[in-house]
């Protein structure tokens, strides 16, 4: 198969695409001929060599943790997918070197689910990782419901935009930070805009003078050092990008993990018309160079590979 392939740590531009071998395809395990597969921040900080420490690396190194695609052949121990069939995962298994930024990835069926029907391959492979790590802050760890007001820290971004409209799904208030050009999209999602920067906590209690009920920090920093002092009640608050900086402020640090079953209810809700992702632009794959300088650069939606 053709894949991208590295064999030492590098910037985007190194990024080329070249003849891999065919994954190898383990009983529980269900091979995909890649459609799309979008890009998150994770995926070109593994390729720079950033997460290093954190998983075994096999080399050569294929980058990619998002897919929508076909099936097109299942292991031995697999049941409820079958040939043909239409699927999207987060194929983020204990190590990294075996991704999705190819003409074939082989995906653990916990990793997977059948694709939303109303969804396009390029839009169905937005919504795993970003969607997943959302659903596990606001539901498994924030509990967020029905007429709560819960702050997301940079709303518009791949996490934030499906945070926003998943927080807004279960019945809830949205104050979110983002930039003014941004400003009418979360808008466009229900959510209400505050301009990040000096003076953001301010303009946040000005629309939620008793405090808000949950904060999710997508961002770091500033944000999550002012949520503390946001909060009606302490502890609700999770970070996915400052673990020792959120549990030392009494919070929850969260690493997405695959679940088939929440990928399920994404699905539901994309296809209720509930959860629409924000796709910026496409690239084929042989143009991955050029994809990852884009996604780099700070776009708002997000930037897909096509296959
Ligand atoms: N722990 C996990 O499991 C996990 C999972 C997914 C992602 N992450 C990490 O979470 C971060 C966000 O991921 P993503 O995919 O959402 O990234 P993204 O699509 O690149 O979005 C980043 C967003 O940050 C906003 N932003 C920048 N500075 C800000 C500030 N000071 N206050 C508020 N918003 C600000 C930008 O908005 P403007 O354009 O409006 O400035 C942009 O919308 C990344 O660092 C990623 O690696 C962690």
């Amino acid at each position: 198969m053709r894949a991208v392939a590295m064999d030492a740590y590098g910037e985007p531009e190194a990024l080329a695409v070249r003849e891999h071998p065919d994954p190898k395809v383990g009983p529980d395990s269900v091979l995909v001929r890649v459609r799309a597969a979008s890009i998150n921040p994770v995926d070109y900080k593994i390729a720079q060599g950033y997460l290093d420490g954190a998983f075994p690396v096999l080399w050569p190194l294929v980058p990619g943790w998002d897919v929508a695609g076909e099936v097109v052949g299942v292991g031995p121990a697999v049941s409820g997918f079958a040939e043909g069939q239409q699927v999207f995962g987060y194929a983020r298994m204990d190590h990294v070197g075996t991704g999705t930024w190819a003409e074939l990835v082989s995906v653990p069926v916990r990793c997977l689910a059948p694709a939303p029907q109303s969804l396009d391959a390029v839009a169905a492979s937005c919504l795993p990782l970003a969607g997943l790590t959302a659903w596990q802050a606001l539901v498994d760890v924030l509990a967020v419901g029905e007429g709560e007001t819960v702050l997301v820290h940079a709303a518009t971004g791949g996490v934030g935009s499906l945070a926003v409209q998943i927080a807004r799904a279960r019945g809830a208030r949205v104050v979110g930070t983002c930039s003014d050009r941004n400003a009418d999209y979360l808008r466009s999602l229900g959510g209400e805009p505050v301009a990040y920067g000096d003076g953001m906590p301010d303009r946040v209690r000005a629309l939620a003078p008793d405090g808000v009920d949950a904060v999710l920090d997508l961002v770091g920093g500033d944000a999550l050092e002012a949520s503390p002092g946001l909060l009606r009640s302490p502890g609700r608050l999770v970070s996915i990008v400052d673990a020792d900086g959120v549990k030392a402020r009494g919070g929850t640090y969260v690493f997405v993990r695959p679940d088939a079953a929440q990928l399920g209810e994404l699905a539901r809700l994309a296809d209720a018309g509930r959860l629409v992702p924000n796709v910026q632009s496409t690239h084929p794959l042989d143009d991955v160079a050029a994809a990852v300088t884009e996604a780099v650069s700070g776009v708002r939606g997000k930037v897909v590979l096509t296959v």
